[in-house]
C-alpha cells in the first residue's frame, strides 16, 4: 500500500485522503486502485456506514497523473481508473467530499457521484479535457448540460473554464462553501457523523431511489466516454498537449489543422 492514499477507519466512517502533495495529489494508477479496493471492501463491511473523500488542506487533486497518460497512452484510461469510477458510481452508502484548493479533471467529475460536497472558498474546479486533446469523462458530458444548461456546460467542457467553490454551490454541484480547508473538512465530518446516526438501510434505499432515474443511460455514457477518452490518449493532439504541460509550454495544435 502506498502512503499516497491514507485510509482512516473510525466507528462507522471510512476516510480516504489523497496525499501526494508534491504532485498536487495527481492520481496514479496505484492510488485509483487503492481507493477502488477500499470502496469495494466498504460495500460489504457492515461497520462502514459512510465514506469521506478528501485531499490536503491546500489541494484536493490535480486529476489523473499526466505522466501516467504520457508513459502508457496505449493503455487507454486504464483498468484502475475504470475500477475506481465503477466503485464510486455503484457505491450504495453515502459519500461525503471535502474539497479545498484545485480539483481538476476527475477531481471535479468524481464530485458528481458523491452525495454531499463541501468546498472551501479557495476551491478551484476545472475540467481541461479538451485542452488536453481529450474528451469529457465520468458522465460529465451527460450530467453537466442537464444540471447547469448547455451554454454553461460548453464553457466548462469545451473551453475548460474554471469555476469557484461559491459557483459550485450555486450550480448544485456542492452543498456549501466554507471559509477555508479546515472549516470545510470539519463541516464534511459533521455531516458524515450525522449520517452515522441515521437508519443505515433507509439511507441506502433513499440514495438508490434518488440516483435511479436515468441511471442506465448514465452508466452507458460513462462507458462510451471512457472508451473515447482512452482512445484519444494516443491521439497526437493529446500527446502534444500533455508533453506541453510537462515541458511547461503552450501546446501547438496548428499542425493538426
Ligand atoms: N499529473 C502529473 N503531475 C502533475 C499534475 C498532474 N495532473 N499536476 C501537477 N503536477 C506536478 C507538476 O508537474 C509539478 O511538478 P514539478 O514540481 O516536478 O515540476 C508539481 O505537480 C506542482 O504543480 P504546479 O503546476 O507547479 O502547481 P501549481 O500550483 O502552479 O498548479 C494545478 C496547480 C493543479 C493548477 C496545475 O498543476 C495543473 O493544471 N495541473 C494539471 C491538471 C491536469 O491537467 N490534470 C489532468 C486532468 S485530465
Amino acid at each position: 500500500m502506498s502512503e499516497h492514499i491514507i485510509v482512516e477507519r473510525e466507528p462507522g466512517l471510512l476516510t480516504l485522503r489523497m496525499n501526494r502533495l508534491d504532485k498536487m495529489n495527481a492520481l496514479t494508477r496505484q492510488m485509483y486502485s487503492q481507493m477502488a479496493q477500499a470502496l469495494n471492501a466498504a460495500t460489504t463491511d457492515r461497520s462502514v456506514q459512510a465514506v469521506l473523500i478528501t485531499g490536503s488542506e491546500s489541494c484536493f487533486t490535480s486529476g489523473n497523473d499526466l505522466m501516467d497518460f504520457m508513459n502508457a497512452p496505449k493503455a487507454g484510461l486504464g483498468g484502475e481508473v475504470l475500477e475506481f469510477m465503477q466503485a464510486l458510481f455503484e457505491f450504495s452508502k453515502p459519500v461525503v467530499a471535502a474539497v479545498s484548493g484545485p480539483a481538476v479533471g476527475i477531481g471535479t467529475t468524481m464530485l458528481l457521484h458523491c452525495d454531499f460536497v463541501y468546498v472551501s472558498q479557495d476551491a478551484l474546479f476545472k475540467m481541461p479535457f479538451v485542452k488536453l486533446g481529450l474528451c469529457p469523462e465520468y458522465g460529465s458530458s451527460l450530467i453537466l448540460p442537464r444540471l447547469i444548461g448547455q451554454a454553461k456546460a460548453n464553457d466548462l467542457l469545451l473551453l475548460s473554464e474554471s469555476f469557484s467553490g461559491e459557483q459550485a454551490v450555486a450550480w448544485g454541484i456542492a452543498n456549501e462553501a466554507l471559509a477555508d480547508g479546515a472549516a470545510t473538512l470539519a463541516k464534511a465530518r459533521e455531516t458524515a457523523l450525522r449520517l452515522l446516526d441515521l437508519a443505515p438501510s433507509a439511507v441506502q434505499v433513499s440514495k438508490r431511489l434518488m440516483r435511479a432515474p436515468g441511471r442506465e443511460e448514465l452508466r452507458q455514457v460513462i462507458k462510451e466516454e471512457g472508451e473515447l477518452f482512452g482512445a484519444r490518449l494516443s491521439h497526437p493532439e493529446a500527446m502534444e498537449a500533455i508533453a506541453a504541460f510537462m515541458q511547461k509550454r503552450k501546446p501547438d495544435f496548428s499542425k493538426f489543422l
